[in-house]
């Protein structure tokens, strides 16, 4: 039956297609139109994600960037100061929005995404006619670029606490926030506590075709609906998608665990080719370096593609590998075996 998993798609979470029970969820929605506040599938997500990450209140929009960036706009004024770890997803992949739209300078700090408590403080510029006042605090948990990588939860609250003590506003970029809580043993509501603004994906491991959420406290959101009008994420009869988030949140949550099983598989298979290294496997994201004498990331690429394996260049010796919902254990060990007859054959 080795055709009905092929191809064995690993280049992201992303790739995920609604599941028979999710599309009769969506079939059966209830709907109204939610520029007025009237499809109720839509306010039930929102209430109860806001619930689920003890905030008062939620919006949904059609995409991460678009919660990270209303975010943006919602916490700070144009040419105010914004701490990002690096390679985030805000500074990397969305396009210059928050220069372009916020208004906003982003300032690196840390290495592979996380960074301290003293870092936040060295890098805290002061309201002092020359300098742009830093004003928040972006923490993305998980990392992607740094393959999927946990904030550990001590210098997550160490790093939240410095913030607050300078007086500095917080957003997490959740994306991924479901994989964290549930490789660290934590709920989301622990993890989401000390953000004012928390932005969570849908569309990822949780499987919907669509959406993310961004969650505080009530008066935040409802300027964030402001600015989700202006950034034309102002959605109708929503409820059809809203129903596969709330499928997601119901359904595909715990099941989060056989995707980090997976990877951590995958890692063991993959780490033993001299040559291959690994960065630590945490969640469902693998990060893997090609040593000379192994060909460039773009090679093995395509030579996976020939043998039915998807996976991702991420730079010229760096390969992404996710695992999610559509990939099980066989998948896995399919994609194992080809790893093996691509690098063995170097
Ligand atoms: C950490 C992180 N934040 C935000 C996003 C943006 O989500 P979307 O693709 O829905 O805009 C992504 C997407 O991969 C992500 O990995």
């Amino acid at each position: 039956m080795l055709w009905r998993m092929l191809p064995v798609d690993l280049r992201s979470d992303t790739v995920t297609r609604p599941s028979p029970g999710m599309r009769e969820a969506m079939a059966r929605a209830e709907v109204g139109d939610d520029w007025y506040g009237e499809d109720p599938t839509v306010n039930r997500l929102q209430e109860e994600a806001a619930a689920l990450l003890g905030k008062e209140a939620g919006l949904f929009v059609p995409s991460g960037t678009m919660a990270n960036q209303i975010a943006l706009r919602v916490l700070c004024r144009h040419g105010d100061d914004v701490l990002v770890g690096q390679e985030s997803h805000i500074q990397w992949y969305e396009n210059g929005a928050a220069g372009a739209l916020a208004g906003v300078q982003l300032s690196v700090i840390g290495r592979g995404g996380l960074f301290s408590a003293e870092e936040v403080a060295l890098a805290c510029k002061s309201d002092d006619q020359i300098c742009p006042p830093t004003r928040l605090v972006c923490v993305e948990n998980t990392h992607n670029r740094s393959g999927g990588r946990v904030w550990p939860r001590e210098q997550l609250f160490a790093v939240c606490d410095a913030a607050r003590r300078l007086g500095l506003a917080l957003h997490l970029d959740g994306a991924r926030l479901w994989n964290a809580a549930v490789a660290c043993g934590a709920s989301p509501a622990e993890l989401a506590a000390p953000f004012d603004t928390v932005a969570v994906s849908l569309s990822k491991g949780l499987g919907a075709p669509v959406g993310s959420l961004l969650l505080g406290q009530r008066d935040l959101i409802r300027s964030a609906r402001r600015y989700r009008q202006m950034y034309g994420g102002g959605m109708r009869q929503a409820g059809v998608l809203a129903a596969a988030g709330l499928y997601a949140l119901h359904h595909n949550r715990a099941r989060l665990v056989e995707d980090h099983d997976n990877a951590a598989f995958l890692a063991s298979r993959l780490a033993a080719h001299p040559g291959v290294d690994l960065q630590p496997v945490q969640t469902n994201i693998l990060m893997l370096d090609l040593r000379p004498p192994l060909p460039e990331a773009h090679v093995v690429v395509e030579a996976l593609k020939g043998r039915g394996v998807l996976v991702s260049a991420f730079g010229a010796r760096r390969i992404r590998v996710v695992t999610h919902l559509d990939v099980d254990r066989a998948a896995c060990a399919y994609a194992a075996a080809a790893f093996d007859a691509v690098l063995g054959g170097a």
